[in-house]
C-alpha cells in the first residue's frame, strides 16, 4: 500500500451496485459489484472491476460474456448475500431471492427485479495490480415495467435521497483579443424568462451593464459580448463580472486572460455566439 493514502479511500466512490451473473456449469454463478460503470456509450459498453477473490474472474474470462443487473434498492439483501460467499463455497443461486430472466442475446441468465439488466459480450481485459476490469458490450437490455429506484452504495448501501435543488449561478469570464468579454454561466431558471443580465464591476466601484441575453438551447450560457464604446482602459483593469438569472443568486468572477491594456488597444469588438 503506498505510504500516506489511506487503506479505504475506494469506499468514498458512489455508485450503483452490480449483480454480475456469469455461466457456471448448468446454471450461473451471482456475485456482488459495485465497481459496476459503463465506459462507452454507441456502442454501450459496460464494465465491472472485479478483484482476485472472485471466482467469477476465471468464469467470465472463460465464458466471454456476462450479465449485470444494476440493482433497485429493494435488491440490498440479495446484493449482500452474493458478495458475501463464494461460487467455491456454495451455490449462491439457490437463493429463492435470486431470479434468473432468459437470456436474449447470449447464453447468460440475468437477475431480474433490477433497474436494468444487461447482456454483455466481453470486448476488454484490462489487468491493473490487483484487480482486473472487464467490458463488454452491451448486446441486450431488459427494463422492468416501471421504473425503479437504484441500489446505492457510498460505504454503506443506501436508497437515492431527492434531487439537488439548484440555487446558485456559477459564472467565468475572460478577455479575448478582440476585446470582447467571453462569458460562460449555469445556473438554475426559476420563474423569469431565463434571460442572463451581465454587469462588468470595475475595480473603482462602478457598474457597467453588459445587457441581459438569452438562453443557449442548453438554458446555460455562453457568449462573446462587446464592451461598451468609451470605457476608459484604466477603469479595466481588476474587474470582476457579476451574472445573475431570476429566482438564483449571482454568480460572481474575476476576469482573466489578456491584460486590460491590450484589450482597449485591440478594441473595437465584435459580438458572436462561439458554440
Ligand atoms: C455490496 C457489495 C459490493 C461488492 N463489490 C465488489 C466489486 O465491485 N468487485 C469485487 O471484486 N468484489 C466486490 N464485492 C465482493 C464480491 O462480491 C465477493 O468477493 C464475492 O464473494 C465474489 O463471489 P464469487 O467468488 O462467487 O465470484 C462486493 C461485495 C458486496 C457485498
Amino acid at each position: 500500500m503506498t505510504p500516506n493514502v489511506p487503506g479505504d479511500l475506494w469506499k468514498k466512490l458512489t455508485s450503483t451496485v452490480g449483480l454480475v451473473s456469469v455461466r457456471h456449469e448448468d446454471t450461473a454463478n451471482v456475485m456482488a459489484a459495485e465497481w459496476s460503470y459503463f465506459v462507452n456509450k454507441a456502442p454501450l459498453y459496460a464494465a465491472v472491476v472485479l478483484g482476485p477473490r472472485a471466482a467469477s474472474r476465471a468464469l467470465l474470462a472463460a465464458a466471454g460474456e456476462f450479465s449485470l443487473t444494476l440493482c433497485s434498492e429493494d435488491q440490498a439483501a440479495v446484493a449482500d448475500f452474493a458478495g458475501s460467499f463464494s461460487v467455491a463455497d456454495i451455490d449462491k443461486t439457490g437463493s429463492e431471492l435470486i431470479r434468473f430472466g432468459e437470456p436474449e442475446a447470449t447464453g447468460t441468465p440475468w437477475v431480474r427485479g433490477g433497474v436494468v439488466a444487461l447482456e454483455c459480450v466481453l470486448r476488454e481485459t484490462v489487468r491493473f495490480p490487483a484487480h482486473t476490469l472487464y467490458a463488454g458490450e452491451v448486446v441486450a437490455a431488459h427494463l422492468p415495467e416501471e421504473a425503479l429506484r437504484p441500489l446505492v452504495k457510498h460505504g454503506a448501501m443506501h436508497t437515492l435521497g431527492t434531487p439537488v435543488r439548484r440555487t446558485e449561478v456559477v459564472a467565468s469570464a475572460r478577455w479575448l483579443p478582440a476585446g470582447t468579454l467571453r462569458i460562460a454561466a449555469t445556473g438554475p431558471a426559476g420563474d423569469g424568462d431565463g434571460r442572463w443580465r451581465v454587469s462588468l464591476l470595475t475595480a473603482d466601484g462602478g457598474t457597467v451593464s453588459l445587457g441581459a441575453h438569452p438562453p443557449s438551447p442548453h438554458g446555460d450560457f455562453l457568449r462573446d459580448l462587446p464592451l461598451p464604446a468609451g470605457l476608459p482602459v484604466e477603469r479595466l483593469g481588476g474587474c470582476r463580472v457579476r451574472v445573475e438569472r431570476d429566482g438564483a443568486e449571482p454568480g460572481y468572477a474575476a476576469v482573466t486572460g489578456l491584460g486590460a491594456r491590450s484589450v482597449a488597444r485591440t478594441a473595437p469588438v465584435t459580438h458572436g455566439v462561439p458554440r
